[in-house]
């Protein structure tokens, strides 16, 4: 038995129970891995609320750190033990145990500690793809990053920074604009306070930026449009806010034949060999400290729910940790 977080109804963070729940031996391509951190994400968010369509009872949770408990048949290259992390598409991570799929597991290198670990398999892959593959940063380019203190954020504006990009942050608050700037963002807009495309073509020369990179969706995405230059590419990646608005593709033509995306990491990493040469990349960033992981928050398993509220109401910054 272990305990684990168990969704029987879609709702707030209220829906999140502790349960004991049986966990079967490793299946064949399997590994068990004992949690020591699990990362909590927005798109946790979305499988409570069924934003994203998930089959009830579920676990969430997608990203996690510990040790290899068991190894199933036909698994190589594990030993029982061994500090490992992963990122897996399916919902479960909050929970003391769990089997993974083997070929979604990295083993964890010195100089990346559990909770750092748990904060960057997802987050930090994300990064990665997002700077290194949809759209390739080159020195000098101007770029726009929403949420810029927040998780996937803090992780992405020391990687853009280190790459050369002109990096432009757009935050919800003024402390959170401050931490922002110590993590690789030049400047920093406030929304709310400032208007996001005006400042976007002031500090750009009217020209605009090479790429958006926008994870709030519904209330950001309009304008983010509005601040790429001629051939620009748009990439929304999450909906913080609410799903962005249904667009014509006329609209891309009309503002400079826009490029437009909407990725999911998954699709970047399908297989155990680029999932390992993503992995290699980003851990090198962080053990030679071109990008420190903050783990803005810690909660027990059991505070779940606070975790949920507080990532909700905006009130956290950098990466949130669950300790089983
Ligand atoms: N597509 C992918 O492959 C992928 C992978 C990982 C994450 N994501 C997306 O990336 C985004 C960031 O994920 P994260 O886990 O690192 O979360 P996070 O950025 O730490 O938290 C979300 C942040 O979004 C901002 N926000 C703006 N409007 C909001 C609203 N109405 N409600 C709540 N937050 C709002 C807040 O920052 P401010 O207060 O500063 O505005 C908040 O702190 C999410 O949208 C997630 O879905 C996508």
């Amino acid at each position: 038995m272990a305990k684990a977080i168990v969704v029987r109804e879609h709702g707030g963070p209220e829906v999140l129970r502790l349960e004991d729940v049986e966990v079967a031996p490793p299946g064949e391509g399997e590994v068990q891995v004992r949690h020591t951190a699990i990362g909590v994400n927005f798109i946790d968010v979305y499988d409570r609320t069924g934003l994203y369509p998930t089959i009830l009872p579920t676990g969430l949770g997608r990203e996690a750190a510990g040790v290899v408990a068991a190894i199933g048949r036909r698994v190589r290259g594990f030993r029982i033990g061994e500090r490992v992390a992963y990122a897996h598409p399916k919902p479960g991570a909050y929970a003391q145990l769990r089997n993974v799929p083997a070929d979604r597991v990295v083993r964890l290198p010195r100089g990346i500690d559990d909770a750092e670990a748990a904060a960057l398999m997802l987050k930090g892959l994300t990064a990665w793809y997002l700077l290194r593959r949809t759209y390739r940063v080159q020195r000098g380019d101007p770029i726009l990053v929403h949420a810029a203190a927040g998780g996937v954020g803090l992780i992405l504006t020391q990687w853009a920074r280190h790459l050369g990009a002109r990096v432009i942050g757009v935050v919800g608050s003024e402390p959170k604009a401050q931490l922002a700037k110590k993590h690789g963002c030049h400047t920093v807009l406030v929304s709310g306070r400032d208007d996001i495309v005006a400042g976007v073509k002031q500090l750009t020369r009217g020209a605009g930026v090479a790429v958006v990179y926008d994870s709030v969706g519904k209330d950001t995405f309009t304008e983010s449009l509005d601040c790429l230059r001629p051939l620009g590419m748009m990439v929304t990646y999450g909906n913080a806010s609410g799903p962005p608005p249904a667009l014509n593709p006329l609209d891309l033509s009309k503002r400079g034949s826009l490029f437009l995306t909407r990725p999911t990491l998954w699709h970047y990493v399908p297989t155990r060999q680029q999932l390992d040469a993503a992995a290699r990349e980003l851990f090198s960033m962080v053990k030679s400290k071109k990008i420190r992981v903050r783990i803005g928050q810690r909660y027990s398993l059991a505070d779940v729910t606070d975790a949920h509220r507080d990532l909700e109401a905006r009130r956290t910054t950098g990466s949130t940790v669950l300790i089983p």
